[in-house]
């Protein structure tokens, strides 16, 4: 049986203000304990949130794929799991948009992060128009092959789906749609790695809120979610742990 895993992603947004929020984030965890729930933020916050809620599991949203080195900007793996980051996200559609990452980059990243012990929330999507040429299932296999890295395992490893154009837009794939590309994405896995796939929980991002996110959850093959803007607040946040009961 796997555990549903509600991760909000912070993306550039927050400050030491805000950490308030995880206070009522990490309670309302508590009183889920049925339900796994973890938080990626920005670097520069994350040694004050691990500090501040040490019952939640804080992450970084990126890491380098090298352990150090000039690479003016970047934050290894290292770093951030000594600032007190538990795991990390790659691959994420910004990275891939704006940084022009690959899935290549995707699995150097995951393999650096679980050299130094992190969890990994490894990220495919396809983009609208590939979507509308009919290639979303052949986007996503293609990815996942691409970026799952050596030694993929439950224990560690957790794929996000998330349709790029459903990220921020208030859109989302419908229930048969989200179905079909989690049992594609299953069934990739299991290509790849046999019966062990059972084990590596994958999760739905795109525009999930507290009105859909029982409904996607529900969702054979859905794991949990992945969640931008409705991590922001506990209001918002709180409402999607309660949807993974
Ligand atoms: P939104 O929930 O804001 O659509 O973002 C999803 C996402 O990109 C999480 O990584």
């Amino acid at each position: 049986m796997r555990r549903k895993l509600v991760a909000g992603n912070w993306k550039m947004n927050g400050n030491l203000a805000m950490l308030a929020e995880l206070d009522v984030i990490a309670a309302a965890a508590a009183a889920h304990p049925g339900v796994d729930v973890a938080v990626a933020v920005p670097a520069t916050l994350i040694a004050a949130a691990a500090s501040r809620v040490p019952t939640l599991a804080i992450g970084a949203e990126d890491v380098h794929e090298a352990e150090s080195g000039a690479y003016t900007g970047c934050v290894s793996a290292a770093m951030v799991r000594e600032a007190g980051a538990r795991f990390t996200i790659v691959g994420h559609s910004e990275r891939r948009e704006y940084q022009n990452e690959t899935s290549q980059d995707a699995w150097a990243k995951a393999a650096a992060a679980r050299r130094q012990g992190l969890s990994v929330i490894l990220c495919c999507g396809e983009t609208g128009a590939e979507r509308d040429a009919g290639r979303a299932e052949r986007v996503v296999q293609a990815q996942i092959e691409k970026s799952l890295p050596e030694g993929a395992s439950g224990d560690w490893l957790t794929i996000a789906y998330e349709p790029r154009w459903a990220i921020g837009t208030g859109r989302t794939p419908t229930l048969e749609d989200i179905a079909a590309i989690h049992a594609i994405a299953r069934a990739k896995i299991r290509q790849l790695i046999g019966a062990a796939a059972d084990d590596v929980r994958i999760l739905y991002g795109g525009s999930v809120t507290g009105d859909n996110a029982r409904a996607i959850m529900g969702v054979a093959d859905v794991d949990g979610a992945l969640v931008g803007g409705a991590s922001l607040t506990a209001a918002k946040f709180v409402p999607i742990i309660e949807g993974a009961v």
